[in-house]
């Protein structure tokens, strides 16, 4: 029998500032995640959500606890390889999509795969193409962020996100800076895309809207996670 795809066990995060006491965000954060699963966390402004998903995203490590992906703790890795197992497992999607302003969309969505291996070849280029296609923004594959919507430009994001075929999709507030059909759009957009990919979720949101269409709702409450 496999574990979870994720698993975290009593990670601790604190951050110092010059001339303060340091602030521990993570008290001791408990998390399993099973492939094909989605999760929303929740929780205040400041509570961590963010914190803990860099974590997750082996963009920072923990000072304490353990956080394994399929049972490898990323702390035994060097930094070359949780770059590498962030570009193999890990899409990102982020509140502000952080598109290149001079780059396409299709340029923009090949990115993570020039930053692995330097070039891109044309299973690469026909995945983003037919990605492009399936968000419907086949016809604004040449066009530059700056002419297209906020809800276009997130699509963007996520066909960048999905790229490298991850295992696990971590998104930021996704529809933070979008209205309320903005919103619903991305979100259907990329529950469908998930559910054919077959990839986990992790989403942070403050919408009650967004969480309840996750599998499951956590709270970071006091630097630790609790059932939302
Ligand atoms: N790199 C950092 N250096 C210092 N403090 C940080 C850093 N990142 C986050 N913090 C602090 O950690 C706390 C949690 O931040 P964050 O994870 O961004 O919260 P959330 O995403 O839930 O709003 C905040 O008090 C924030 O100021
Ligand atoms: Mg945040």
């Amino acid at each position: 029998m496999s574990g979870p795809l994720l698993a975290l066990r009593a990670v601790t995060k604190a951050f110092s500032v010059p001339g303060a006491a340091p602030v521990e965000v993570l008290k001791g954060v408990d998390l399993d995640l099973e492939s094909g699963a989605s999760l929303a966390i929740m929780g205040p402004s400041g509570s961590g959500k963010s914190t803990l998903l860099n974590l997750i995203g082996a963009l920072d490590l923990p000072d304490g606890g353990t956080l394994a992906y399929k049972g490898e703790s990323i702390r035994e890795l060097t930094e070359a390889q949780r770059a590498a197992l962030r570009n193999r497992e890990i899409g990102f999607v982020f509140q502000l999509h952080h598109l290149l302003p001079q780059c396409t969309a299709l340029e923009n969505a090949l990115v993570p795969r020039l930053a692995f291996k330097k070039k891109v070849d044309a299973e690469d280029v026909k995945r983003a193409e037919r990605l492009l296609e399936r968000v419907g923004l086949g016809p604004r594959r040449d066009a530059l962020p700056g002419i297209l919507s906020g809800g276009e430009r997130q699509r963007v994001a996520l066909v960048r996100a999905l790229v490298s075929r991850p295992a696990l999709l971590l998104a930021d507030e996704p529809t933070g800076s979008l209205d309320a059909k903005g919103s619903r759009e991305i979100l259907d957009l990329l529950l469908e895309l998930v559910r054919e990919e077959g990839l986990s979720l992790i989403t942070v949101t403050h919408a009650p809207s967004v969480a309840l269409r996750m599998d499951r709702r956590m709270e970071l409450v006091d630097g630790r996670l609790r059932p939302g």
